[in-house]
């Protein structure tokens, strides 16, 4: 058997398996994006529309959707590439999480957006390879979803999750692609935030969920490694009330040396680390979820 495709032909099974997900991902997403006009120009602020295999804004401002579905909306003159947020720990930070260490965390906001919302847009900033959007939002069918990372390589494998109503792309939390007042809820797992763009791109009484780590987090790392407590302080944003606040604490055996392997060498805690023939045989998660409301001002 063999297929012709682009003018190349295709017989080996694995390739053929490999073009046809790609070739169901570039659907699915020109199906989301046709649906769904919410993506603003990062020159000009302007619309973008679907056209085509890009999308588009009035001025002429062309991004192309790439044969994963995702694109890439960050002043290119910008893009600087992460020696550290590559491929390799993304691949093994998708071990990590799908491990179920954060499993009543995920449950947790799930059931919160189930509780309160009945539908909408969410966002999810700094999304990384895409396993806690999907965990979080997987039966949400009444809600579009959108994943946003800074790291190519991290939306490269995020668009494995791609599906009917869910949409990862390249974008800089600093510079948020979306029309103002779009969004529902935005989700901040473990990653940058920057107030000013959360104000604009959320509705009046939107969600913003915020994960952090506690002092406790990987605590066991820091006393292998020597390293300094972890110093959690984030206060209140103005214009927004906390409604909930709640710590998920837990000390898990580490058995899986896939998951030892990246807790030694790739969380950011061990980032410098030189010497890391170290041994881990438990593990804490510990995190903050806080669910903040924007106050609704006419
Ligand atoms: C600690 S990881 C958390 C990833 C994911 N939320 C998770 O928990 O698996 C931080 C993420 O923030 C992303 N990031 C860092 N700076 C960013 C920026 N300016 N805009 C968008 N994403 C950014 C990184 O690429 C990385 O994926």
């Amino acid at each position: 058997m063999f297929l012709l495709l682009e003018n190349k032909i295709y017989v080996n099974y694995n390739q053929l398996k490999e073009v046809i997900i790609l070739l169901s991902k570039l659907e699915l997403s020109k199906n989301f994006l046709k649906n769904n006009n919410i993506l603003n120009c990062i020159y000009c602020n302007e619309l973008l529309v679907f056209k085509n295999n890009e999308i588009s804004c009035i001025n002429n401002h062309n991004f192309n959707i790439k044969r994963n579905g995702s694109i890439f909306l960050i002043k290119n003159n910008n893009y600087k590439i992460s020696k550290f947020y590559n491929k390799d720990l993304f691949i093994k930070r998708r071990h990590f999480i799908l491990n179920h260490y954060y499993d009543d965390i995920n449950k947790y906001i799930n059931n919160f957006i189930k509780i309160n919302c009945n539908n909408g847009t969410i966002l999810d900033i700094g999304c990384g390879e895409g396993s806690h959007t999907h965990l979080i939002t997987s039966d949400l069918s009444e809600f579009n979803i959108y994943g946003i990372d800074y790291s190519k390589d991290a939306i490269d494998l995020a668009t494995d999750y791609m599906c009917k109503n869910t949409y990862f792309l390249v974008g800089d939390v600093n510079n948020l692609p979306f029309k103002n007042h779009s969004i529902d809820i935005v989700i901040d797992y473990l990653s940058p935030f920057n107030t000013e763009n959360i104000n604009k791109i959320l509705k009046k009484d939107g969600y913003f969920i915020k994960v952090i780590p506690t002092s406790n987090y990987l605590i066991e790392l820091r006393k292998i490694y020597n390293l300094k407590e972890y110093d959690n302080k984030f206060n209140n944003i103005d214009g927004y009330v906390i409604i909930e606040n709640k710590v998920f604490e837990k000390k898990y055996n580490i058995c899986d040396k896939l998951d030892k392997d990246y807790l030694l060498s790739n969380t950011p805690l061990t980032w410098n680390i030189i010497d890391k023939n170290k041994n881990i045989d438990s593990i804490t998660i510990s995190l903050n979820v806080l669910i903040l409301r924007k106050k609704y001002t006419t």
